[in-house]
């Protein structure tokens, strides 16, 4: 179930938001039944406090607090209410206004935090009953209940997708649940599969997933006929072994999130038809699983890609580049405005930045700039990494044109963008390499699969695409 925002009704809870900096100051405004309890319980604001004031005639609660913190707690954490919307009883509540200090968000943070509070519902049920916390929001005046809806529901598509095992969201699967998508928002989804990605020039997908017993394919989701052309190109490596070099259990164990990239951008897919943005949306998928096997490809092969430009295999384990070369040079060929690509590419963007952030390369300051607007009005964050020209000889060692995995693993992140950079042409590229994955729970965000980079991009497009 796709948690949404509660019907206003008469016998919802108000609930106070409060600053711990202003908190007494507030507690003194109240009747003193009210500070008073507040007092005795010990509320003082904190992030995730939360209490029920009981009614005087002792029917239930007349009223609910939850604290906001301090800004220094606040820049620790993603969504603030979510902190207390996980601890507060079922009920419907609904936000006290702001005038009088009872509630304390920002007025440009209270999407994010509604978004914040409805993620708190999610739960993935599909082998498991789980039963999600049962406090319920009214959307606030000001806010966009139907557009907040829509990255809720964006964001538990791809939390679904990634948390999916790889037995059973293959590339089959994969393609399914593209296709639903596109069913329902009335797109097209074509599918080049198997021998057809030989005979269509798709090499080095048919190469990398020509080992598993699900076939290697290319989705390709179409959608709008006017307006700028914005090509989305996701990773959908179903489940990454490594190959013939084969990864150790411990890095094998999470590698049913391979697909995050895909997850993302059918995310992102979704938010964009589902608010009729004026563009004509593409979105690639490469769905295959790195498999071993005898005929898998090899350590030392060189792969022709539909570019041209060879590629000398020196891992098998730095397949995400090598399905996504194709399916860039592919997206290319029709010169989109904007081309743009997500993927759990590399471990050393993981190094360098961690799993909360989403690391990107963009060649103009003002993209990114925008970007960054747009990851600080959805609290999405995403960090620069360069298109380091220098650094582009690293990848081009060998016997062959391209190198996919440069020896010494210096700047892995960085070089694995410059060998992505090199198929798209002369269009204006962008590159995310996430995660996919929350590590530990926080409020609104439990482990497991997560989407990254595409709330912020959907906030920035407006900008970047001049709609
Ligand atoms: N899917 C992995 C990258 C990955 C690993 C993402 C762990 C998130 C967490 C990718 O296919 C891979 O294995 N990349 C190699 C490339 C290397 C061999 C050049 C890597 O990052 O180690
Ligand atoms: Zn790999
Ligand atoms: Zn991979």
């Amino acid at each position: 179930m796709t948690p949404v925002f509660a019907a206003p009704c008469d016998n919802a809870f108000v609930l106070y938001v409060i600053d711990q900096a202003s908190c007494e100051t507030w507690l003194q405004t109240q009747p003193d039944k009210v500070a008073g309890w507040a007092r005795a319980q010990g509320f003082k604001g904190a992030i995730g406090q939360v209490l029920l004031v009981p009614a005087s005639d002792g029917t239930g609660p007349a009223m609910a607090l939850a604290g906001y913190g301090n800004a220094a707690q606040r820049a620790c954490q993603r969504f603030t209410l979510a902190a207390g919307a996980e601890k507060l009883p079922e009920g419907i509540y609904t936000l006290a206004s702001g005038g009088d200090g009872g509630n304390a968000i920002p007025e440009a943070a209270l999407e994010q935090e509604c978004f914040g509070w409805l993620m708190t519902q999610y739960r993935f049920d599909r082998y498991k009953e789980a039963k999600a916390p049962g406090a319920a929001l009214v959307a606030p005046e000001g806010v966009d209940a139907k557009a907040v809806e829509s990255l809720v529901a964006a964001e538990c598509l791809t939390r679904d997708l990634i948390n999916t095992p790889a037995a059973d969201m293959g590339p089959d699967q994969l393609q399914a649940a593209a296709e639903d998508l596109a069913r329902e928002f009335g797109a097209t989804a074509q599918v080049t599969l198997d021998q057809d990605l030989l005979e269509q020039n798709l090499p080095m997908i048919h190469a990398v997933g020509r080992a598993a017993t699900a076939r290697p394919r290319l989705i390709d989701l179409r959608w709008g006929d006017s307006g700028p052309k914005l090509t989305l190109v996701g990773k959908g490596v179903c489940f990454d072994t490594g190959g013939l070099n084969l990864k150790p259990g411990s890095s094998m164990g999470l590698m049913k999130k391979d697909m995050g990239g895909s997850a993302t951008v059918l995310g992102l897919a979704r938010m964009i038809m589902a608010a009729g943005l004026p563009v004509q949306l593409r979105v690639l998928i490469p769905a295959v699983e790195n498999a071993v096997s005898g005929n898998a490809f090899r350590p030392g092969d060189v792969l022709t890609s539909r570019k041209g430009l060879t590629v000398e295999i020196n891992n098998t384990d730095a397949e995400g580049r090598l399905v996504l070369a194709d399916a860039l040079a592919l997206a290319a060929e029709e010169a989109p405005e904007l081309l743009i690509s997500m993927a759990t590419l590399t471990g050393a963007a993981r190094v360098a930045v961690g799993p909360d952030l989403s690391s990107f390369c963009i060649d103009h300051d003002g993209d990114a700039a925008a970007l960054a607007a747009g990851a600080g009005r959805t609290a999405d964050p995403v960090w620069r990494l360069p298109f380091h020209a220098p650094y582009e000889p690293m990848i081009e060692p060998g016997i062959a044109d391209l190198d996919n995995a440069p020896a010494g693993g210096f700047a892995g992140s960085i070089t694995a963008a410059l060998f992505l950079r090199r198929f798209a042409g002369d269009c204006r590229y962008m590159h995310f390499d996430i995660y996919g994955w929350t590590p530990g729970a926080a409020p609104g965000r439990p482990k497991g699969g997560t989407g990254q980079g595409a709330r912020a991009l959907f906030a920035a497009l407006p900008d970047l695409l001049e709609l």
